[in-house]
């Protein structure tokens, strides 16, 4: 008959296992916070620096630039959203979509009036959804806060 101390081990363990599993599937959840709108994307290319937001600092290359749309006086600067791919527009070719068909990307720029998109992405960001051929392509964008962040702002504000 085993000793109570090797019947303990194994269910902390499980029990541990399980906790870990749980938070990085939290972690990794993103909180969509706002309805999915409708609206058309471009790109453009490097450099990507000096930005709107963060003037010289690097932001990596899965960034975009807002419209007025989106950009509210700058309160957008951080942001994160997931564009999806949806169709060519009536100006550029017939099926651009590819590749992953969503992308998340954060706002550290402003795409001034006469933009033609909603969201301006980078190059590599727009790559990864659709066809840069194509030039613009019509989207699906959500705003969404990472489960994380979400938790520890709740926690703050308590
Ligand atoms: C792109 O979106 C616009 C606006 O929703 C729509 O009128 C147009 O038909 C769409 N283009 C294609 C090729 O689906």
């Amino acid at each position: 008959m085993p000793a109570k101390d090797d019947m303990a081990l194994p269910y902390f363990r499980i029990l541990s296992i399980t906790l870990v599993v749980v938070a990085s599937c939290l972690s990794h959840l993103p909180l969509l916070s706002n309805a999915q709108e409708a609206g058309t994307a471009t790109y453009y290319t490097p450099p990507y620096t000096p930005s709107a937001c963060y003037g010289y600092e690097e932001q990596g290359t899965m960034i975009a630039a807002a419209s007025d749309e989106i950009w509210n006086d700058g309160g957008a600067c951080g942001q994160m959203y997931q564009v999806t791919c949806v169709s060519g527009t009536n100006e550029g070719t017939p099926y651009p979509c590819w590749g992953s068909g969503t992308v998340e990307i954060k706002i550290v720029d402003h795409c001034p009036a006469g933009c033609r998109g909603t969201i301006d992405l980078s190059q590599e960001a727009f790559a990864s959804i659709a066809d840069p051929d194509s030039g613009v392509i019509n989207i699906s964008y959500q705003q969404y806060v990472p489960y994380i962040i979400h938790i520890i702002r709740s926690i703050h504000l308590l």
